[in-house]
């Protein structure tokens, strides 16, 4: 089942990515209460500050979040590349990420120009130590996997995201908003969106796809050219925006590029070499589809407001891989520490987390980002809806995975012996 990279002793307690799991759904809550308290309009608008605390919620609560919380556990366990003081680094990261993206948000959502500050502060140290230590680990790996260069190209990403980020708060607090500020808005966008988001999914699928679901491996091309190929792309997105010369053709090979890498996806999940029913393979092959569907939106739509494909790319295609791969990953990390402490009776994935619940919890995400959709041609009543169901979701997921975690502390704190005592 392992890839040779697989190492069983080097992991930091599974604690530290479960927080991390868990709290972002109560984002995802936060980000649907949101909708209900201020005028619709505001959050479709996407350069209203409305819009960059939803984008934020999202981005910095949900996506960085989980992307944060299994990368402390992908980095030793995958790459062999080390946290030496994991529990510390863990708390730092969580609490500055976490407390940083509610003041950030909320700094745009009541113009505060306080909580803007200490946002911008606490999102520095998050985005600082975090990737800052990544790369030095990341860069000293001998053993070079293609998750391993994606996520030294994630890391490049991550921080140059977070540099241009940090560059548009403060244009923010010193009411300087100069003539260029739009293209670092969509630069750092891009390197957000692609670099830091898409190429990670891509490291990990490359890893997971195989490994969870004896799946064929994605072809060599795919794994070391692409995201090399996407970082070269969205270096030149961001010239050819300063430069003001027209992206057409880089949208069309970046698009290329991510339809491609989801062909693969899909081929490989629809041809496994055993193939047992998985709910989780629901949120991968939905994921890969709307990925397909948000960039021929991207090509070939002309955009009002960008919110549909927001939807679709952020929702559709990011959420609910992360989603899928929460789901894979809790059980995983139970019985991976579970059996390292000498545990032989260990609970099968379908034991943690009930497949209804799960399915239950899908249908009520999905139709979420159903009506996300539909409202943009019908009407704004189905953004309420929207709403509604991904704040459903959101708890439905909270549940689930929080009875895993429930039930992994519990046997975790118990003898390993006792379940042949009981026998
Ligand atoms: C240190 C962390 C970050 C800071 C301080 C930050 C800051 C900002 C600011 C101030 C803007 C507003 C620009 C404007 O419209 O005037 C912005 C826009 C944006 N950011 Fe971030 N950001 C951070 C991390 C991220 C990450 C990790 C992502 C994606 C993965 C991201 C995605 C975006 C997007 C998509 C927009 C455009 C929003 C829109 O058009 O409404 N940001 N960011």
């Amino acid at each position: 089942m392992f890839n040779q990279g697989l190492s069983l002793d080097q992991a930091p307690p599974a604690s530290i990515p479960f927080r991390f799991f868990l709290t972002a759904p109560l984002f995802g809550i936060l980000l649907g209460l949101v909708f209900f308290f201020y005028p619709l309009e505001s959050i479709i608008d996407q350069y209203s500050p409305v819009a960059i605390a939803v984008v934020h919620l999202f981005t910095l609560g949900m996506l960085t979040m989980i992307i944060f919380g299994a990368m402390q556990q992908m980095m030793p366990v995958l790459a062999g590349a080390v946290i030496k003081k994991p529990i510390l680094f863990g708390n730092i990261v969580y609490l500055s990420l976490t407390l940083g993206t509610l003041s950030f948000s909320t700094s745009f959502l009541f113009s505060n120009k306080i909580l803007m500050i200490i946002g911008a502060g606490l999102l520095s140290l998050s985005f600082l130590v975090f990737f800052l230590s990544a790369i030095y680990l990341l860069f000293q790996v001998k053993f070079l996997t293609s998750t391993v260069s994606a996520m030294k190209i994630f890391s490049v990403c991550g921080i140059i995201t977070a540099v241009l980020g940090l560059y548009l708060a403060t244009s923010y607090i010193k009411d300087d908003i100069g003539p260029q500020h739009l293209n670092f808005v969509n630069t750092h966008a891009t390197f957000g969106l692609f670099g830091f988001g898409v190429i990670l999914i891509m490291g990990v699928a490359f890893q997971v796809i195989p490994m969870f679901y004896v799946a064929l491996d994605f072809p060599k091309f795919i794994q070391t050219k692409i995201p090399l190929i996407i970082l070269i792309i969205i270096v030149l997105i961001a010239l050819f925006l300063f430069l003001k010369i027209d992206i057409y053709v880089l949208k069309v090979i970046l698009s290329s590029m991510f339809i491609l890498f989801s062909v693969y996806g899909l081929n490989s999940l629809n041809n496994r070499r055993r193939p047992v029913f998985d709910v989780t393979l629901w949120f991968w092959k939905v994921s890969l589809y709307m990925f397909i569907i948000s960039m021929l939106n991207w090509l070939f739509i002309p955009q009002d407001n960008m919110f549909t494909l927001a939807i679709l790319f952020g929702l559709g295609f990011l959420y609910s891989l992360l989603q899928g791969m929460m789901y894979k990953i809790i059980p995983f990390l139970s019985w991976f520490h579970l059996s390292s402490q000498g545990h032989m009776v260990i609970p099968t994935m379908r034991e943690m987390i009930s497949e209804d619940m799960i399915k239950l919890q899908f249908f009520i995400f999905i139709s979420s980002v159903f009506f996300f959709v539909i409202a943009g041609f019908l009407s704004n009543i189905f953004l309420y809806l929207g709403a509604l169901m991904f704040i459903a979701s959101n708890m439905l997921l909270i549940f689930n995975c929080a009875n895993a975690v429930r039930k992994y502390k519990r046997l975790s704190k118990s003898n390993p012996m006792d379940a042949f005592i009981k026998k």
